[in-house]
């Protein structure tokens, strides 16, 4: 196997460490409390929620606990966050004409496990997730338990004086393992940093269970994938961006997804050239199976890699609601052969390999475009030490197993600006600012 150098250096602060071990076949882990900042992201939870939402079956399935054969993953304890207002998310006005936009902050949370960003629900403002990934807007409300409404802001339909229920309408999201959020829904003035939709469908959930309770920095979703995928019934409802795209200057949503929360923002209704540099590559999407679908039929490894056409599935979709970048099974593991050291970890669920590893860039196609990935972002969280010390690192980039469909997420899309233009429908992919 060629040496490859790259121009890239993991971790400056570990680079040019011990020189590179060799591929061991079994290893145990000792449990090593690390964090950066005072976080640690959960690599293999963020692999399973993916999975979960997806409706993933997994070879490898990932582990919180113990296991007979030696190792113990890392357990977290769910860290309670209390989020300031601090942007613009601008409340309660009511402008109706055309010529909309508005722009919000977009948080990492716990070193980029979900961004979360201010929205104002008939004028309480509360954190959500903005997943592109599906296409409901619902949250915590004051209709739960009290013991699920425990360290969440809810949103509260008594206060809010414009606020209208939908007789007998009713939604339900439900991911693989049977973990699911359901309840009624009504409408009221949702604002987005200054775009407003009068007559929003928000849903209000009434059951929410285990992941989404233990998220406490979300409050709900809002969907912005497309509405066909709506799961409230017996009328299936609009998408905020659905809602707003007629009245915006142009049709789109533009996300700059930071791991620097001062940086990051959703925008809607124009696209800022102070983000991006050079060209736009526009890439056409096929909204049939309601997400922001295009095709990606191949991957390279490193700066010099041939090119490999992926076989397993060659479509992708781009879910701001995912932390890890799920590509075929052949391209994940044709980029860790090229990773000295990493393992594909039954115990941990998912490719890891030493933090001191160099690591190669990675190229996907998109459309008749390509995108690379630089290796910084593919170390995405610590997951553990071996026996002789080394310190192990969860993979960003991990197999979408038997998925009809890859999943780009944040570690995909954080690398750059992205616009979803409802015209065509498309997706627009540049170099950020
Ligand atoms: C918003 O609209 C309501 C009624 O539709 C009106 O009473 C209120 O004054 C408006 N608010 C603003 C800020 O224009
Ligand atoms: C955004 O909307 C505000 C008020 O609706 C308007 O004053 C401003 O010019 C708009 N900005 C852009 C970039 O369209
Ligand atoms: C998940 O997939 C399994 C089999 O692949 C199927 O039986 C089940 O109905 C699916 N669940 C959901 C919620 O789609
Ligand atoms: C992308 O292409 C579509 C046509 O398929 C076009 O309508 C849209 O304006 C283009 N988007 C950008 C950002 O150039």
């Amino acid at each position: 196997m060629a040496f490859l150098i790259y121009i890239f250096f993991f971790l400056t602060t570990l680079a040019l460490a011990a020189p590179t071990t060799s591929r061991l076949k079994s290893r145990s882990f000792q449990v090593d409390r690390v964090q950066r900042n005072g976080y640690v992201a959960h690599g293999p939870a963020a692999l399973s929620k993916a999975y979960r939402k997806f409706n993933i079956s997994s070879t490898t399935t990932a582990t919180t606990a113990s296991t007979n054969s030696g190792f113990q993953a890392l357990n977290f304890k769910p860290i309670n966050h209390r989020y300031r207002n601090k942007h613009n998310a601008a409340v309660g006005t009511n402008s109706t004409s055309a010529g909309q936009n508005g722009t919000v902050a977009t948080t990492s949370v716990d070193g980029d496990v979900e961004f979360v960003s201010p929205v104002s629900i008939g004028g309480q403002t509360i954190m959500m997730d903005f997943d592109t990934g599906s296409s409901d807007l619902w949250v915590f409300s004051s209709e739960l338990s009290a013991a699920d409404q425990k360290s969440h802001t809810v949103f509260d339909t008594q206060k809010s004086s414009t606020f209208k229920k939908m007789q007998g309408a009713t939604f339900k999201i439900s991911y693989g393992d049977g973990s699911s959020a359901s309840g009624n829904v009504g409408t009221d003035v949702v604002n987005i940093g200054g775009a407003s939709v009068q007559t929003q469908a928000v849903e209000l959930a009434t059951q929410v269970s285990g992941s989404f309770l233990a998220e406490t920095a979300s409050n709900g979703l809002v969907g912005l994938a497309f509405s066909n995928l709506n799961t409230v019934s017996p009328t299936q409802q609009k998408t905020f961006f659905d809602n707003i795209a007629s009245q915006l200057d142009e049709p789109v949503m533009t996300v700059s997804l930071k791991s620097d929360s001062s940086k990051g923002a959703y925008e809607f209704g124009t696209i800022d050239s102070t983000k991006y540099t050079g060209k736009i590559a526009n890439i056409s999407v096929d909204p049939t199976n309601g997400f922001w679908q295009f095709t990606s039929a191949s991957f390279k490894v490193g700066d010099n890699g041939d090119t490999k056409q992926m076989t397993t599935t060659t479509v992708a979709i781009a879910d701001t609601g995912t932390s890890l970048m799920l590509v075929s099974p052949e391209a994940a593991q044709g980029y860790y052969e090229q990773v000295e050291g990493s393992v594909n970890s039954e115990e941990v669920g998912g490719y890891m390999f030493p933090c001191n590893a160099q690591l190669p860039t990675f190229t996907v196609a998109v459309g008749k475009s390509t995108a690379t990935i630089p290796s910084n972002v593919v170390s995405f969280a610590q997951v553990g030490t071996d026996m002789s010390g080394t310190e192990y690192c969860y993979g960003g980039i991990q197999s979408s197993e038997d998925s009809k469909f890859m999943i780009f997420g944040d570690v995909f899309l954080k690398t750059m600006f992205v616009i979803f233009d409802q015209r065509g429908p498309s997706l627009g992919l540049a170099t950020s600012a």
